[in-house]
C-alpha cells in the first residue's frame, strides 16, 4: 500500500522565539513539496506561536497527560494542546519512558487521549542495545507496541515511530536490513490489531536520520517517513531530510 511520507522534527527541549526563524525557513522550503506531510513537535512555549505563523505545517507537541483535566502540576493535555493550535503529538518516546519513567499503559492512555481529541498521535517504540545485541530486539518491540497501542479502532490518525534507543542522538543509525525488519514486524501487529486499517498507519523511522542517510533509509519497504531530532532544529539539515522522503515517493 502505498502512504504519504510523513517527516517530523522533535525539537526536544530546543528553542525560544528567535528559532522560529529556522522553523519560517523549514515550513517555506516544506512547501515546495507537497506530496510529504511535514511537522514539527516544539516545546509547548512556542507551540501558539509556531501554530500562528506558520498555518502550513503540523505543528505538535512532544507529550500530553492522558486526563482531560485535574491536578496533575505541569502538565498539559489534549485539549489545551488543540486551543493552542498544535495538530499532532509524540506520546511514548524512548526519553521519557527513561527519564519519567512512562510505561506502555501510560503511553497507551496518551495515544487515546490524543486521538479521541483528533491529534494525529506519533507513538514511539524501540529497543536498548542490550536487547538489541541479545538478538530479542523484534519480539521485545512486538510486545511493547502491542502494549501500548490504542484500544479502540480511531487510528486514521496514528502514526508508529520504530526509534532503537541506541540511535538516538548517538549517529548510530540501524541497518537498513534491520529497519526494514522491523517495520514489517510492526505492520504484522498493526494489521493484527486494526485488520485493513492497519495498512493504513504510517511507520516512521527514528534515530540519527540526517541529510546523509536519509534517501538510503526511506528506500526501504515499509518505512513511510522519519521522526528527526538533532537534524531538525536547522533547515539547512532537516529541508533535504523532507526533499529525500519527497523522492522516494
Ligand atoms: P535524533 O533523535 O534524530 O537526534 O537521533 C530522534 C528522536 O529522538 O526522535
Amino acid at each position: 500500500m502505498q502512504r504519504r511520507k510523513l517527516v517530523v522534527g522533535n525539537w526536544k527541549m530546543h528553542g525560544v522565539a528567535a528559532d522560529l526563524a529556522e522553523a519560517l525557513a523549514i515550513a517555506e522550503a516544506a512547501s515546495a513539496f507537497e506530496q510529504v506531510d511535514v511537522g514539527l513537535c516544539l516545546p509547548a512555549t512556542l507551540i501558539e506561536r509556531a501554530a500562528r505563523a506558520l498555518p502550513r505545517l503540523h505543528i505538535g507537541s512532544q507529550d500530553l497527560h492522558h486526563a482531560d483535566k485535574g491536578a496533575h502540576t505541569g502538565c498539559v493535555c489534549a485539549a489545551m494542546l488543540l486551543d493552542a493550535g498544535a495538530s499532532m503529538a509524540i506520546v511514548g518516546h524512548s526519553e521519557r519512558r527513561q527519564a519519567q519513567s512512562e510505561n506502555d499503559e501510560e503511553v497507551r492512555a496518551k495515544a487515546e487521549a490524543g486521538l479521541g481529541a483528533a491529534l494525529a498521535v506519533i507513538l514511539c517504540v524501540g529497543e536498548s542495545l542490550d536487547v538489541r545485541e541479545a538478538g530479542e530486539a523484534v519480539a521485545t518491540v512486538q510486545r511493547q507496541l502491542d502494549a501500548s497501542l490504542p484500544r479502540d479502532n480511531s487510528v486514521g490518525k496514528l502514526s508508529i515511530a520504530y526509534e532503537p534507543i541506541w540511535a538516538i542522538g548517538s549517529g548510530r543509525t540501524a541497518t537498513c536490513e534491520d529497519i526494514g525488519e522491523m517495520h514489517v514486524a510492526l505492520r504484522q501487529r498493526l494489521v493484527a490489531a486494526f485488520g485493513d486499517a492497519g495498512e493504513g498507519v504510517r511507520i516512521l523511522y527514528g534515530g540519527s536520520v540526517k541529510a546523509a542517510n536519509a534517501a538510503e533509509i526511506f528506500s526501504v519497504d515499509d518505512v513511510d517517513g522519519a521522526l528527526v531530532g538533532g537534524a531538525s532544529l536547522k533547515a539547512a539539515d532537516f529541508v533535504p531530510i523532507i526533499e529525500a522522503a519527497a523522492r522516494a515517493g
